[in-house]
């Protein structure tokens, strides 16, 4: 049986993975521009300030899903079996985490440099790109999670 309260923290972590969806996209973008001609200084330094303050996003996102009633303890007491998976998604917030921060200290030294924010871009893209993984991962965890609930009838 599905609990409100986990009705709700799930649609809030939907939530929550659209806005991250839509704020990597939006930084995607805006990389990507920096590495077709010399960007200013002030264009630049906006990045830097974007892409910390997306680390910040993603490092309160991640907490919440880890804290002690937060989606994973919950898909965990719904679906122990999937403890494995649990575990994994955790690890991967970590390597996140550390990802981003490259990308940040990369994007730091690249000054108005194009070639260096065509790096900075390719990075980035990897990075998205595991988190794109990671989200639709928990997204999995969490549909195993509760369609199990309804299928065991209890
Ligand atoms: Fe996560
Ligand atoms: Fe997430």
């Amino acid at each position: 049986m599905l609990s409100t309260s986990s009705g709700s923290v799930r649609s809030g972590v939907r939530n929550e993975h659209l806005e991250i969806r839509a704020a990597v996209e939006a930084m995607e973008a805006a990389i990507g521009r920096l590495s077709d001609r010399e960007p200013s200084a002030e264009r630049t330094d906006q990045i830097v300030r974007g892409l910390q303050g997306l680390a910040r996003q993603l490092g309160e996102h991640f907490a919440r899903e880890e804290a002690p009633k937060g989606i994973l303890a919950m898909a965990l007491g719904e679906a122990p079996r999937l403890d494995r998976r649990v575990l994994a998604v955790k690890r991967q917030h970590v390597s996140l985490g550390v990802q981003l921060r490259q990308v940040i200290a990369d994007a730091g030294y690249a000054g108005t440099a194009p070639d260096a924010w065509r790096g900075v871009t390719g990075s980035f893209h990897d990075f998205a790109e595991a988190l794109r993984d990671h989200e639709r991962g928990e997204d999995q965890i969490l549909a195993d999670a509760y369609l199990d609930d309804l299928g065991s009838g209890d």
